[in-house]
């Protein structure tokens, strides 16, 4: 029988019938500052599975390592069972969100070159900033485990700051998750969809990214539909 391995903010994980793979399910659920503005959002879970799926599928297409396995529904799809690694790795192309803020800078100033930051996933400790020596001293992660997370780090900011620009939209930063499989292998984990990343559209600068719910800037589902309408129209476009 299939049983929920875990429920986070915005998708929960079971068991299916191969020990090797996991059925996501993505929640019509959003949350911000850390799960204290919590509101259910109609299509949210459909939209950014879709997105997800469709970047995930595109990456492994461009030879990156991913635990996507398929999209099963609208609102579901098989991933391959990894062991988490508990960093959450940002990279910043353009300063908005927590950089601004704790710098005291402007949002929308462009960096030379990406920012990279780690931040410990923990909901207790509030997530903090932690750094490379800090990860290997509390084990976290190996030195060798980090090059590769930051090698398929820059090679996914590569190729969607090209893939995002086809559709009108700069990526201004953004998050990942690394997972550990069977064999060790480290492979891209969790989603990529408007919910980790920043989009603002390149005519209007207008926020097309969880922005929107966390700052009160509207609705949330139309915005992500607008992403995945061009999304779809870009790939059609590469194919
Ligand atoms: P920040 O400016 O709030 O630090 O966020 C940087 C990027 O990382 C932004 O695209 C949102 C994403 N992010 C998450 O996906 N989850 C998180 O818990 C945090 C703090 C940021």
């Amino acid at each position: 029988m299939e049983k929920l391995i875990y429920e986070g903010k915005a998708k929960q994980m079971w068991s299916t019938d191969d020990p090797e793979v996991l059925r996501v399910v993505y929640m019509d659920q959003a949350t911000a500052l850390n799960g204290k503005k919590k509101d259910q959002i109609r299509g949210k879970g459909e939209v950014n599975n879709e997105i997800s799926s469709l970047i995930f599928e595109y990456l492994t297409a461009k030879g990156l390592k991913t635990h996507f396995i398929k999209k099963l529904s609208a609102t579901e799809e098989l991933v391959k069972k990894v062991e988490i690694v508990p960093l959450e790795m940002v990279t910043r192309n353009v300063s908005a969100g927590h950089f601004a803020s704790r710098f005291g800078i402007e949002e929308g100033r462009k960096f030379t070159s990406p920012v990279e930051e780690t931040y410990y996933k923990s909901d207790e400790l509030d997530d903090p900033f932690i750094n490379e020596s800090q990860s290997l001293a509390l084990k976290l992660v190996t030195k060798d485990e980090l090059d590769v997370m930051w090698k398929l780090s820059r090679q996914v900011n590569q190729l969607l700051t090209a893939l995002f620009k086809k559709m009108g939209l700069a990526l201004i930063d953004f998050k990942l998750e690394f997972g550990r499989l069977a064999d060790g292998q480290i492979v891209l984990a969790d989603e990529f969809s408007p919910d980790n990343c920043r989009l603002w559209d390149l005519k209007t600068k207008a926020h097309m990214d969880k922005d929107v719910y966390r700052r009160d800037l509207g609705e949330l589902t139309p915005v992500y539909e607008e992403v995945l309408r061009r999304l779809k129209e870009a790939l059609k476009e590469e194919a």
